[in-house]
C-alpha cells in the first residue's frame, strides 16, 4: 500500500519512524509543508487551507490513505477533511486517554501548540476521559521551531524548558504527553527534569496501530533497528517533499537522515 503522510515539517517523520517499525513493507510518501511551519501559532483557518493542499497533493499521488502527523491540522482539519476526501484519513490527537487510563493518580501533563490547546477537540477529549481532573496543560510553541532547525542540547533549548517546566512541579506527574509530533526529539531532556516514574507518552504507536487495522495491515512485529548510514537507504524506502516540491538537496536529505537517526535513539525513552 501507498500511505501519504504530511506535517507542517519534521515533526511528521516520527509518525513515518514508528511506521517504519510496524509497517516496513508499505510504501511511504512524505510531505512537510515547510513553507507554512509553524502551524501551531497560526490562525486555525489557514492552517485548514495549508493541511487541504498537503492532503490534496497525496491524494493525487495515488495514496492509498492519509495520515495527518500534526495534532495541530488533526484539531483544525481531520473533520472537513474527511467529508471532501474519500480516502482514509488518519488524525492525531494528543495521547491523553492512554496517559490517564495507563498511570496511577497522580497528575497528568499535556504539552502542545497553542492552537491545538486552546480547539474543541482536544477540550473535548479531555472532558470525555479526565474523570478525576488530573490533567493540566502546557504550550511549548518553541519546540516546533527548535527542532525544525536541529537544536536540541543547546543552552537556548535547555533555558527556554527550564523556563516551560518552573511552571509546573514536575514530580506531581505521573504522565507527560507530548502532543505534538515535534516535542519527540527532545525526550532525552525532558528526563532532566521528570522522576524517573514520570511516563512520556506520544501517540505515534496508536497512530500506527490504527493506520494497519484501517488497512488491514498486520502490524505486531518490531521490525528492529531502523538506522540510516547513507541517504539512499533512506530515500529508498518513502519519496520526501517540501510543500509539493520534492526534496533531492543533498543538505536536506542529510538533515532528514540525521533526524530518523535522532529519533530512533528517543524511541528508547519512554
Ligand atoms: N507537529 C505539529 C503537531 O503535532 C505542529 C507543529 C507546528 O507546526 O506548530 O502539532
Amino acid at each position: 500500500m501507498r500511505i501519504g503522510i504530511f506535517d507542517s515539517g519534521i515533526g511528521g517523520l516520527s509518525v513515518l519512524h514508528e511506521a517504519y517499525h510496524r509497517l516496513p513493507e508499505q510504501d511511504y510518501i512524505f510531505y512537510a509543508d515547510t513553507d507554512h511551519v509553524p502551524y501551531g501559532k497560526r490562525d486555525p483557518k489557514e492552517i485548514l487551507e495549508y493541511s487541504r493542499e498537503s492532503a490534496k497533493f497525496l491524494m493525487e499521488q495515488g495514496v492509498d490513505a492519509i495520515v495527518i502527523a500534526c495534532n495541530t491540522a488533526t484539531s483544525v482539519a481531520v473533520r472537513i477533511l474527511r467529508q471532501e476526501m474519500s480516502l482514509p484519513i488518519i488524525g492525531m490527537e494528543p495521547a491523553v486517554k492512554p496517559a490517564v487510563e495507563n498511570t496511577d493518580q497522580r497528575r497528568v501533563l499535556v504539552m502542545a501548540t497553542p492552537v491545538t490547546l486552546t480547539e474543541s477537540k482536544l477540550q473535548n477529549l479531555i472532558q470525555r476521559v479526565d474523570e478525576n481532573h488530573r490533567v493540566d496543560l502546557l504550550p511549548m510553541p518553541e519546540l516546533v521551531g527548535f527542532a525544525e532547525t536541529e537544536r536540541f542540547e543547546t543552552p537556548e533549548v535547555l533555558d527556554y524548558l527550564t523556563k516551560q517546566f518552573a511552571t509546573v512541579h514536575p514530580e506531581d506527574y505521573a504522565a507527560l504527553v507530548l502532543g505534538c509530533t515535534h516535542f519527540n526529539y527532545f525526550k532525552n531532556l525532558y528526563r532532566n527534569f521528570f522522576p524517573a516514574d514520570t511516563a512520556l507518552v506520544d501517540g505515534n504507536q496508536g497512530t500506527v496501530r490504527y493506520l494497519a487495522k484501517l488497512l488491514s495491515l498486520d502490524a505486531e512485529e518490531d521490525a528492529g533497528e531502523v538506522r540510516f548510514k547513507m541517504v539512499e537507504e533512506m530515500t529508498e524506502r518513502t519519496v520526501y517533499y517540501a510543500s509539493g516540491r520534492p526534496v533531492t538537496e543533498k543538505e536536506t536529505l542529510e538533515h532528514f537522515l540525521r533526524l530518523h537517526n535522532r529519533l530512533e535513539e528517543m524511541r528508547e525513552i519512554c
